[in-house]
């Protein structure tokens, strides 16, 4: 039996559960997503400890986790290195590592020994057109009843943009939160877009300008605005 049909890779789906897992971490056993209920969750996975890429992720993550914790967020990182190589990894980032103004990180977060892969299999983070011994730059965001919400892909040369997982958590937060959509590039206090008109009258009504508060660009292309002191204010935790 070659190793694919042995350890077969899946790749998980918007809004099926996130796969289940007990796993050791930096922060002690977990088990995913049941410990994380009730909280959104960024389960994400790096290629290697003591590589530069992911040194760089790591301290940016780690700088902005207060950030994410203040959205309702908490972090969860994996790589298919064991314990001791992702505590001597952290060490050294919080000892000897500066980089763009960021120094003394401590990252606080829970990192996954994966060294058999059988985490990063079920999540599909071992892809073997990349590399078959490292896993890609995964991101999961999981909301609070453990469904997968957002997956983005990266490879092993291209380091994650923060600001957008930032984003994209305070997006789906909002969705959630106003029942709407949001549109490209949509960060708040920009208008947010609605659902299309389910009826010929309603077509109709949207773009007679009958529907109050709405801007219609087309029947189907209808936006709203709903100020960014109202997101922030449902989709942040006041402190
Ligand atoms: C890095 O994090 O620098 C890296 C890891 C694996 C392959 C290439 C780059």
């Amino acid at each position: 039996m070659d190793e694919l049909t042995a350890h077969p890779i899946s790749l998980p789906r918007i809004g099926e559960p996130a796969p289940e897992f007990t796993a050791v971490t930096t922060q002690g056993t977990i088990n995913f997503p049941a410990d994380y209920k009730g909280s959104w969750v960024i389960l994400f996975s790096h290629p290697a400890d003591f590589t530069p890429v992911c040194t760089s992720e790591f301290m940016t993550f780690a700088h902005m986790e207060s950030q994410f914790a203040e959205a309702g967020c908490k972090l969860v990182g994996l790589s298919v290195d064991g314990l001791y190589s992702h505590i001597a990894w952290l060490r050294t980032i919080k000892e000897k590592i500066e980089y763009r103004g960021m120094k003394n990180i401590e990252v606080k977060f829970p990192l996954i020994e994966d060294i058999t892969m059988e985490v990063a299999r079920k999540y599909g983070m071992i892809q073997p057109g990349e590399s078959n011994t490292k896993a890609v730059r995964a991101v999961f965001i999981i909301d609070p009843k453990g469904i997968i919400r957002t997956i983005i892909y990266y490879p092993l040369s291209l380091g994650r943009n923060f600001d957008e997982l930032y984003r994209a958590l305070i997006a789906l937060k909002t969705a959630d939160e106003f029942g709407i959509a949001t549109p490209a590039d949509w960060r708040p206090g920009d208008d947010v877009i609605i659902s299309p008109a389910a009826s010929c009258s309603s077509a109709q009504n949207r773009m007679e300008g009958k529907e109050e508060g709405l801007e219609c660009k087309d029947w189907f292309f209808c936006t709203k605005k709903i100020s960014k002191e109202s997101v922030l204010s449902k989709v942040i935790k006041k402190s």
